[in-house]
């Protein structure tokens, strides 16, 4: 397993941890749902998209039968994505103290964990674009017989 998927999982599953502690803290001292959009990021950006983005960098290059294109774009994904959301997060956590002064925390957080998500749509794109360039250049060397179906 590529290690750039594992460390996706990984931070997926603490920002799970942090995320439901919040959350139960929440529950626990309702004052605090005043931090309700952290929790909601942690939650989703955190736990859900990450934990996406790590089984989508090990199958998703697999499905398709091709190397992935860019190993420095995953890897740098993986800073951009966890530092972005501890940015994002805290600006969310210090908004409510600080009110626009956290604007450019959250701004900044936001801006980074974009990027990183920008370039794994472009990383897995350029990634099936070459398999299915090879395909097409397998086929043309050798075409492939396909089964007899009914229709
Ligand atoms: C760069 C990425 C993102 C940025 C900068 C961002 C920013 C924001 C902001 C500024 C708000 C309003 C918070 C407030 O009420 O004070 C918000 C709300 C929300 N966002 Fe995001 N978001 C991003 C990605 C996502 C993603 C990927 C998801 C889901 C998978 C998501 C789910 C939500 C939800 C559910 C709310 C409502 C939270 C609530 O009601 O408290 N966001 N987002």
């Amino acid at each position: 397993m590529d290690w750039f998927a594992k460390a996706f999982i990984r931070a997926s599953l603490l920002w799970f941890i942090a995320g439901i502690t919040l959350g139960l803290a929440m529950a626990i001292h309702p004052a605090w749902v005043m931090y309700r959009p952290a929790h909601a990021h942690m939650n989703l950006m955190g736990f859900v998209v990450m934990m996406i983005f790590g089984v989508g960098y090990q199958m998703l290059p697999r499905f398709f039968g091709h190397p992935i294109h860019s190993r420095t774009f995953a890897v740098a994904h993986i800073w951009l994505a966890n530092l972005g959301l501890a940015a994002l997060v805290g600006g969310f956590m210090l908004s409510p103290h600080i009110g626009a002064d956290a604007i450019p925390v959250t701004a900044t957080g936001g801006t980074l964990w974009a990027l990183g998500a920008y370039g794994f749509v472009y990383n897995m794109w350029r990634t099936f674009n070459a398999a299915e360039r090879r395909r097409r250049l397998n086929e043309q060397a050798a075409p492939a017989r396909k089964l007899p179906t009914s229709d």
